[in-house]
């Protein structure tokens, strides 16, 4: 269990991974609100610095929700009952309402790295807590009903296939090394050994090569925003 975690599905398939994708997700979404409350309207040099960010938080979640939707829920389609197949169309269903409240974000740190402009802070104020509502909603949904199906209907060997071919098919070298910091940045240290441990010496020597990097950009895209 991940601060804000919902629920850990028991069963024969290690969800580690899941569960960090979604802590980081949560982390964001935290930090974006608080940045949107906190930072002036006219300090576009921050906002250019928050918008790079949201580009950033905003290809991992769609890297993540594609994995989930064209590998995930249609394997585990074929072997569910009606309640099963219920919550897994619920899964795809809630993917689609997300991606236009992201995007209705995305455009206003567009807007406000552009020009400074205190009436499309304060909107993008309100987008921003409904969109990270909506997704906190979701993430808290999955874990409490769809990741019991994988792990009642995916064996460990299967699971291990699509985590690796998700992880190989999709992710360049750029963006796997941009998320190694990502994923790592305030995750609790029993967590961090996990990874670490699993993924082996290339990650770790990723995050030795990339974390200062990274906190310091964070520092500066998320200045206003106190404890991050
Ligand atoms: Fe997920």
């Amino acid at each position: 269990m991940l601060p804000g975690q919902e629920a850990a599905a028991e069963g024969p398939n290690d969800l580690t991974n899941m569960f960090i994708m979604h802590h980081a997700f949560r982390r964001d979404l935290r930090a974006f609100t608080a940045a949107v409350a906190g930072t002036p309207a006219g300090d576009t040099v921050t906002w250019r610095r928050l918008r790079q960010r949201w580009e950033l938080f905003g290809r991992f979640l769609h890297h993540h929700h594609t994995i989930e939707d064209t590998a995930i829920w249609p394997t585990l389609l074929d072997r569910v009952d009606a309640a099963g197949r219920a919550t897994l169309e619920a899964m795809e269903a809630e993917h689609g309402e997300i991606d236009p409240l992201l995007t209705a974000c995305g455009d206003g740190f567009a807007a406000l790295a552009r020009h400074g402009d205190e009436d499309v802070r304060a909107s993008l104020e309100v987008r921003m807590v409904a969109a990270a509502e909506r997704l906190h909603r979701h993430l808290a949904h999955e874990e409490r009903d769809a990741l019991v199906l994988v792990q009642a209907h995916l064996t460990a060997a299967e699971w291990q296939v699509m985590e690796d071919t998700s992880a190989k098919g999709q992710f360049g070298f750029r963006d796997t090394v941009a998320a190694v910091p990502w994923v790592m940045h305030d995750l609790p240290p029993h967590a961090r050994r996990r990874l670490l441990d699993s993924a082996g010496a290339a990650l770790s020597t990723m995050w030795r090569l990339t974390r200062r990097r990274f906190a310091r950009r964070e520092a500066a895209a998320f200045r206003y925003v106190t404890g991050r």
